[in-house]
C-alpha cells in the first residue's frame, strides 16, 4: 500500500481527503498557490504555481503517488512527473476532461450519448450553429469552466451578439439546450487491479450553473444501471484510477452526458455521512492500492451547498444529526464555502429536513 500522497491544488476537495486519509495512516502533501489553502490549514503545503516544475518534482519527491484537487493543470507540465512517481488518474483521463470537446467525441465514441453540439471558433460558426442544431442553446469556453463560469445561454438570435460578446474567440462550444426533468450524477472509484464500485444516483438541482444542493439516492434503478454501464466504459476506456464523476441531464426519461470530472465531485460530497465509506476515501483507496470501501447508503441524504456567505450555524446545528462542513475560505459572492448534510431513514424526512435546512440558508 501507498501511504505518502501528493495533491496538486489544495481546495475544499483536497482537504477533504486528506481528512479522510489520517484515519488510514495516509498522509496528504499540497502543492497549491495560496498558503491559506483550505487544505493547507490541515496538512503540509508547498506554496507556489501548480504549473511550476522545481515544485511539481518536489511534490512528486515527497509522495508515492500524485493526484489533483483542481484538474486543469497542464498536461504537459505533469508529463515529466511520470517518470519519477505514480500519477493518478492518468494524465490522459486529466486532459480529455479539460476539452468539453474532446470529452463529449470520447463519450460518442464509447455510445454515450450528449447534446447536440458543435465547435465554434469565430462568430459566423456561431450563427450557423444556431441555425443547424437551434435555438435555446449554450454556448460555452472548452476549457477552463467551472460552476457555471464561460458560459451564455442564447434565448433567441437576439442572444448571438451579446453571446459572442462576452465569450467570442477561438476556443468554444455551443450546445443544444436540453430540457431536462432532472440532473444527475454518478460517482464511483476504480483501483488499479480493476475492481470498481459506484455510489447511488444523486439528483442535483443547480442555480445559475452552481450546484445548490444535492439529494440521493435517486432510486431510479433503469437510470442507474445506464449511468453504471457508462461509468464502466469510461473508467476502462481510460484505464482510470481513483474517483471519476459524470454528470447527465435527464431527457424524455433517457440520460444525456453533460460532462466527467477526473477527481471527486461536490455532488458525492454527501456520501462523508451517507454511505458506509466517503468518496474521498475510496479515492485515497483507488490511488493507494487498497481494496475498495462500500458504497452502500445508510439512509436518505440531502447536501445543501454553502454558496457567497456562511448560514448560521448554531440554528443548523439545533437541526437532529446535521453535519456542518465549513472550509475555511474567505466569503465571496458565488464562492462555494461549505455544505450540510443531513441523513434521514425515509425520504419524506429526509425532503421535510431539507426544506427546513434551506430556511436557514442564502445563496449569494
Ligand atoms: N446544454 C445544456 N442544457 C441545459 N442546461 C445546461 C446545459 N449545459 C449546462 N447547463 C446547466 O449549467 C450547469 C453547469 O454546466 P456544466 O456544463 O456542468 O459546466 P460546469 O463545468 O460549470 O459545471 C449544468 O449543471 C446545467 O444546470
Ligand atoms: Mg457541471
Amino acid at each position: 500500500m501507498l501511504t505518502r500522497v501528493g495533491i496538486v491544488g489544495a481546495g475544499q476537495l483536497g482537504r477533504m481527503l486528506a481528512l479522510a486519509g489520517y484515519p488510514l495512516g495516509i498522509h496528504c502533501v499540497f502543492l497549491d498557490r495560496s498558503a491559506g489553502a483550505p487544505a493547507a490549514q490541515v496538512a503540509p503545503i508547498l506554496t507556489g504555481e501548480l504549473e511550476d516544475p522545481v515544485l511539481l518534482a518536489a511534490l512528486a519527491e515527497r509522495s508515492e503517488v500524485v493526484t489533483f484537487d483542481w484538474e486543469n493543470i497542464s498536461g504537459s507540465a505533469l508529463a515529466p512527473l511520470e517518470r519519477l512517481t505514480k500519477i493518478r488518474p492518468p494524465r490522459a483521463a486529466l486532459e480529455v476532461s479539460q476539452d468539453r470537446l474532446a470529452e463529449k467525441a470520447l463519450f460518442s465514441r464509447l455510445r454515450i450519448p450528449v447534446a447536440a453540439h458543435a465547435p465554434i471558433d469565430d462568430r459566423e460558426q456561431l450563427i450557423r450553429a444556431t441555425r443547424k442544431l437551434g435555438l435555446p442553446g449554450v454556448l460555452k469556453t472548452r476549457r477552463l469552466g467551472y460552476d457555471g463560469k464561460g458560459q451564455f445561454v442564447l434565448r433567441g438570435p437576439e442572444d448571438i451578439d451579446p453571446a459572442w460578446a462576452m465569450l467570442g474567440g477561438d476556443g468554444l462550444i455551443y450546445e443544444k439546450y436540453q430540457q431536462f426533468s432532472r440532473e444527475v450524477s454518478i460517482v464511483g472509484a476504480r483501483s488499479a487491479s480493476g475492481q470498481i464500485v459506484h455510489y447511488p444516483l444523486s439528483a442535483n438541482t443547480h442555480g445559475g450553473g452552481i450546484l445548490h444542493y444535492s439529494i440521493a439516492p435517486f432510486a431510479n434503478a433503469r437510470l442507474e444501471l445506464r449511468a453504471r454501464t457508462y461509468l464502466h466504459r469510461l473508467m476502462r476506456a481510460m484505464s482510470y484510477v481513483g474517483v471519476l464523476a459524470v454528470e447527465f441531464f435527464v431527457v424524455g426519461g433517457r440520460l444525456i452526458a453533460n460532462e466527467m470530472a477526473p477527481r471527486v465531485h461536490n455532488s458525492g460530497h454527501w456520501t462523508i455521512e451517507g454511505c458506509v465509506t466517503s468518496q474521498f476515501e475510496n479515492h485515497l483507496r483507488a490511488i493507494c492500492d487498497l481494496p475498495l470501501g462500500s458504497t452502500r447508503p445508510l439512509g436518505h441524504t440531502a447536501m445543501i451547498n454553502f454558496l457567497g456567505n456562511m448560514p448560521d450555524r448554531g440554528r443548523l446545528l439545533a437541526m437532529e444529526g446535521l453535519a456542518f462542513h465549513d472550509y475555511g475560505k474567505e466569503p465571496r459572492p458565488g464562492r462555494k464555502l461549505g455544505h450540510c448534510t443531513i441523513v434521514r431513514n425515509r425520504a419524506a424526512a429526509r425532503n421535510f429536513a431539507l426544506a427546513n435546512a434551506l430556511k436557514s440558508i442564502q445563496w449569494t
